[in-house]
């Protein structure tokens, strides 16, 4: 594929919370960039119409074929809930658009596979919008890594918990929907961040435990009142990860547990001579015979899902890989359908 430097259209499908609060802001900011938003999609037609008046885009839309048959759309930003990823995905890519689309990348490793197939077939690129990845914080943690500083990696924790924060919008408390509930929506975000820090080591087995034991309770807190009757994904999952170089990974997550703090969130990577942590942002390592940490300091202020599609258009300007290749979200899903196996099976799993 060439390098673009003409205009390049967005098309915006599912113009939901994502979509308005970060997204659509997003794509504003490159306006001055020959970036335009053209099109915005919704099956609820008067959410793609607000979506498209609050950010001047001309076209609206219900339906994303429709979007597809438009000249003017060079990139497909996917915004739907998880089960509409795949088949959006795979149209635009086959209709000769580049895509975005929200994390998860899809519901499981079959579809995950055919995103990717179809973005080689098509020579488009395809990026998963792995926000995590683009934050200041985020961005100095890789590059410590990066660095050698940490020796040889072998153990990792990325915890992401909510101590009452069932989604009370959307449908995230949808297994049919979504695939999963705290696992593949949270723990998606904290497992790439890890695996991305570690290098995507290649995964061995899993050990996982899923528990559903509040919300599907008439309960107290949340983020807005959640249907406790058609709660069918998990309020609770964790994980061991082995990996083949023997590495590991615990993984938490969960939409609601009885923990003293709300968002006790913490991601960190230890290996043989330092280790580095998220919050507060720490790199720790061994120097002159003492053990040190620091914390870095005036840290550029980065809006991470701005800089996710500023990275996106960059990589279609210049030709160059997707900044978060589909090839890596298949490693992840692979880990998040193993652990979903593991607790069905109440046994470790291998990875396939
Ligand atoms: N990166 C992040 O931090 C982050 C945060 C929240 C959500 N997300 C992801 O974004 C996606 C959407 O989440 P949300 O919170 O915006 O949900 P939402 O329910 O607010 O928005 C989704 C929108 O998609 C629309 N929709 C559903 N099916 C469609 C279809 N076939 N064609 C067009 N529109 C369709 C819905 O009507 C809705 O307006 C999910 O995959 C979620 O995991 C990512």
């Amino acid at each position: 594929m060439a390098r673009h430097t003409g205009k390049l259209g967005v098309a915006i499908v599912g113009t939901g919370g994502i979509a308005q609060n970060t997204h659509m802001p997003g794509w504003q900011q490159l306006k001055g960039q020959k970036v335009e938003m053209v099109a915005s999609c919704d099956v609820i037609e008067e959410r793609a119409q607000e979506a498209a008046e609050k950010f001047d885009v001309p076209h609206v839309f219900t339906d994303y074929r429709k979007v597809l048959k438009m000249d003017e759309v060079d990139i497909v930003d996917v915004c739907t809930p998880n089960k509409f990823h795949k088949p959006i995905t795979v149209a635009a890519l086959r209709a000769g658009k580049h895509v975005i689309v929200e994390k998860p990348m899809a519901m499981t490793v079959a579809e995950a596979r055919a995103m990717c197939r179809a973005a080689k077939k098509a020579r488009r690129k395809l990026m998963v919008a792995q926000s995590m990845r683009f934050s200041a914080e985020t961005m100095a943690m890789k590059e410590f890594v990066d660095s050698g500083a940490l020796g040889r990696i072998y153990y990792a924790h990325a915890s992401m918990l909510r101590r009452r924060g069932i989604p009370g919008w959307g449908v995230f408390t949808s297994k049919e929907l979504q695939g999963g509930g705290p696992l593949i929506d949270l723990g998606v975000h904290i497992l790439d961040l890890v695996l991305w820090l570690m290098d995507f080591p290649e995964p061995a087995t899993v050990s996982g435990v899923t528990y559903q034991e509040i919300g599907t309770r008439k309960g107290i807190g949340g983020m807005g009142a959640w249907d406790h009757r058609n709660f069918t994904v998990e309020d609770h999952g964790a994980a061991l990860i082995r990996f083949k170089n023997g590495a590991c990974v615990m993984l938490e997550a969960s939409f609601a547990l009885n923990i003293a703090e709300n968002n006790m969130n913490q991601v960190f990577v230890c290996g043989t001579k330092g280790g580095v942590s998220n919050s507060p942002l720490t790199f720790i390592r061994e120097e002159h015979g003492n053990l040190t940490t620091a914390q870095p300091q005036y840290l550029p202020k980065i809006r991470s899902h701005h800089e996710e599609i500023r990275q996106f258009v960059d990589c279609i300007r210049k030709d160059t890989p997707s900044p978060v290749p589909g090839e890596q979200a298949i490693v992840t899903q692979k880990i998040l359908s193993g652990i979903y196996e593991s607790a069905e099976q109440r046994a470790e799993v291998k990875v396939r």
